[in-house]
């Protein structure tokens, strides 16, 4: 499978989707890396991997339709089968997510339906929760709504700063992305009527 990732800053996502591309055993490779920051370091990593990175700036557009329009060119480009979003911090038009139906995953730093949005880590310090986590899904037209695919859960200890607690978070991302993302490749993983079915099972 042909994956085109979509970052807009660091991509430690990026990276570990990236490493376990290099097993020859994994069924996807990725073709394009689409920044909307030109001083991504993301785009610096898929440089380093002869991977061909692209910066597409929101500011040189004068709507977001017209952005999310270019978008789609440059993606379609790409012939791609699935598109990542890893750390790509700008809301999808319905018309971009429509273009890409069930062919579109995020990443979001949080046990969802809790803490759609920013801020993830210190909303869940601030309610004091003793559970945190990640989780993957695929994109609907509703912020952070879509199906989830999966979960990983994190400790929250007493003191712990957002800081720590996004690592914590992190190292669970840079484990069940990839592992998604090879389920979608095998042809295992889709979305039928808003549901993320694998392997015919309704997750
Ligand atoms: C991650 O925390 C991801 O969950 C969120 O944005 C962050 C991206 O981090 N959507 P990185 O750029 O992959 O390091």
């Amino acid at each position: 499978s042909k994956i085109v990732v979509l970052i807009s800053g660091g991509g430690t996502n990026l990276q570990a989707i990236i490493d376990a591309c290099t097993d020859s055993n994994y069924p996807a490779e990725i073709v394009g890396v689409i920044s909307n920051k030109a001083d991504a370091y993301g785009l610096t990593r898929a440089k380093n991997s002869d991977i061909t990175a692209v910066a597409l700036s929101h500011k040189d557009f004068a709507s977001r339709e017209d952005y999310d329009q270019a978008l789609i060119k440059e993606i379609d480009c790409f012939d791609a089968d699935l598109i990542v979003l890893a750390g790509f911090m700008r809301i999808l038009t319905p018309s971009f997510v429509q273009h890409f139906q069930g062919k579109l995953l995020n990443i979001h730093p949080s046990l969802l339906p809790k803490y759609q949005g920013l801020n993830t880590h210190q909303r869940a310090i601030d309610a004091g929760d003793d559970v945190h986590g990640v989780s993957v899904h695929f994109v609907t037209e509703e912020l952070d709504g879509g199906p989830v695919i999966l979960q990983a859960k994190v400790p929250v200890f007493e003191g712990d700063t957002s800081d720590d607690l996004a690592a914590r978070v992190h190292e669970q991302e840079h484990r069940i992305y990839p592992l998604v993302v090879k389920w979608f490749a095998e042809k295992r993983l889709n979305m039928q009527d808003e549901h993320a079915v694998l392997d015919g099972n309704i997750l």
